[in-house]
């Protein structure tokens, strides 16, 4: 293929944009350690984190933000969103990592001296940033969770502490607390609801500029610990997304919505199916309730139908006449009542399922309960109702969750799969069609939209194929080979509920790990039963259809494994 200088030029900034991408991402390394305080450079990759979010309840301003102004940057909100990679940014970014490596070696003056000299910040701009950031790197070189451990054990008291990670809120700080949840009338916050316009409208745009129009339905995944730690972002795009905001009471307690505009929403309303987990039913009882609310008003709008696509979809349910409007307007769905999880993950690792509609079916028989409030007012708390949740997921055209933390990513757990796979399999076996799978941190700066193969090819990059990920975990010995494992298991994963993975990446995963001589002798040392089972795991992916390796690759991984099953 021959490409214009134009094209060959657009295609290396691309390129390029994407290194810094990854080159950017925090990823955590090595795990955590019981009883252990941060060391030094995990605590100025923390401190570098949290100084990259402005935090006017501590009257501190984001350090990039500081010194893009020091440096005559109009606006740096727009320079985020416009030019993640120009050599602006970079320089931003050199400063600001040199800013927070000095405080960490110096302190705050020191550090505060060298904004000024290469950015010229004001001292009194900077102070209040490293006032907290002091506070917070006194607090991560305290640890009490072996002291809380033994106070619990012995039936004490420990003290509570709110649950985030320290990006979001920094008072999560010390750890070793006992994780208090949120109100759930506060639910979602303002600032919540701020951020959830932001991601909810990219993940619009994304949606547009793949497919020229808006989705007719989307299908979310709400989580019960992400929304205590983001306040109800979750529940808040849930919201934004319907088109209307939440209203408070005498109270204070969000239990009513407000109608915004078709004027100033400029885009219809978006039909959206929840799926919440059984820790979010089990949390937020009053949230289900409020976002069963949302739907019903907005599908009692006068509106026109190509603008209101709530009532479109119910319309279309109840002309083809065998659904009531209770029936056909219900769209929050979760376990039956004291059940928890979707099992998927536990089919799919211990290699149960012959065809991909096992899995969707799988999660639709978990997840199909009902909650609502029907129009005579009667709660209905979680009863079976397949053929509603059938019906609402037949017209979902994109599937979607937010990733909360940067402590914990798709791969990282099995729980992402079995949720945003799990509905993705079953809204493919009702369309015939694989819906757009969507993921968006809202952690960085700057909101990110991502398809999930975009994602797991960020994350493979990032962990299974990154040495400073592999040799943190290979720190752990035993476990930390355990843990690769884990995250090749939880690629698989997407495979088998998605077809999200591209075959490179099991290629890549078994040269890094298997067919490098030295590292597989590494691996089978500190575990032989974790690297039996990793490379078990990848001829599976092979028999699955999800690669296809060379035969000396597949003739090497079937020898490793013979020669684990001779010695065992
Ligand atoms: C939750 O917070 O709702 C959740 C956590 C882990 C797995 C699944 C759900
Ligand atoms: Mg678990």
């Amino acid at each position: 293929m021959s490409h214009t200088p134009i094209e060959r030029d657009a295609r290396v900034l691309q390129l390029y944009e994407q290194l810094i991408e990854i080159e950017q991402r925090l990823v955590p390394t090595g795990l955590h350690v019981f009883g252990r305080a941060a060391e030094l450079q995990e605590k100025a990759d923390l401190l570098r984190m949290v100084a990259s979010f402005d935090r006017p309840e501590h009257g501190a301003r984001s350090l990039p933000a500081l010194v893009a102004e020091g440096l005559g940057v109009h606006s740096y909100d727009q320079l985020l969103h416009e030019t993640p990679s120009s050599e602006m940014m970079e320089l931003i970014d050199k400063i600001v990592k040199e800013a927070v490596a000095l405080f960490c070696y110096k302190g705050g003056d020191a550090a505060a001296n060298w904004l000024k000299q290469q950015a010229g910040v004001n001292a009194e701009n900077s102070a209040p940033t490293f006032l907290l950031l002091t506070t917070i790197a006194a607090q991560l070189d305290i640890n009490n969770e072996q002291e809380s451990l033994l106070r619990s054990l012995r039936g004490e008291y420990i003290t509570p502490g709110p649950g985030a990670d320290i990006v979001q809120n920094p008072l999560v700080l010390p750890t070793g607390r006992n994780t208090h949840a949120v109100n759930p009338y506060s639910v979602p916050s303002h600032a919540a609801f701020e951020r959830a316009r932001n991601t909810a409208d990219a993940l619009l745009a994304r949606y547009v500029d793949e497919h020229g129009r808006h989705p007719r339905a989307l299908a979310l995944v709400l989580w019960g610990l992400d929304n205590i730690k983001t306040q109800g972002e979750g529940v808040a795009q849930a919201l934004w997304l319907l088109g209307v905001r939440p209203v408070r009471d005498a109270l204070n307690r969000a239990t009513d919505v407000e109608i915004i505009p078709l004027a100033e929403l400029e885009r219809p309303r978006i039909d959206v199916v929840m799926t919440v987990s059984g820790i979010f039913r089990d949390l937020f009882a009053p949230t289900m309730l409020l976002l069963d609310k949302a739907v019903r008003r907005v599908a009692a709008l006068d509106e026109p139908l190509d603008q209101n696509y709530v009532r479109r979809n119910i319309n279309d349910s109840l002309q083809r006449g065998d659904l009531h409007f209770d029936d056909a307007v219900t769209r929050v769905f979760s376990n039956a009542p004291g059940n928890y999880g979707t099992n998927v993950n536990f089919m799919v690792l211990d290699s149960q399922w012959e065809t991909p509609e096992t899995l969707g079916d799988l999660f639709m028989v978990r997840k199909s309960f009902a909650y609502t409030r029907d129009s005579r007012g009667r709660n209905v708390e979680g009863r079976e109702a397949r053929t509603l949740m059938d019906d609402a997921l037949s017209r979902v055209e994109a599937t979607y969750q937010n990733l909360d933390s940067f402590e914990v990513g798709i791969t990282d757990v099995d729980h992402y799969f079995e949720y945003l796979g799990g509905i993705s399999r079953a809204v493919e076996s009702l369309t015939s069609a694989r819906p757009a799978i969507y993921v968006s941190d809202s952690l960085s700066p700057q909101t990110k939209v991502r398809s999930l193969e975009e994602t797991v090819r960020l994350e493979t990059r990032t962990k299974m194929l990154n040495p400073k990920w592999y040799e943190g975990m290979l720190q752990h010995g035993f476990r930390g080979v355990a843990e690769i494992e884990n995250h090749v298991a939880n690629t698989f994963g997407w495979s088998a509920t998605a077809d999200a993975v591209d075959p490179w990446i099991y290629t890549e995963i078994s040269k890094t790990y298997l067919l490098d001589p030295a590292m597989f002798e590494r691996l089978m040392e500190l575990n032989p039963y974790s690297t039996a089972s990793l490379t078990k795991r990848l001829l599976e992916a092979h028999e699955r259809g999800y690669w296809n390796p060379d035969e000396d690759v597949l003739e090497r991984l079937r020898e490793i494994v013979a020669f684990q099953e001779a010695t065992k």
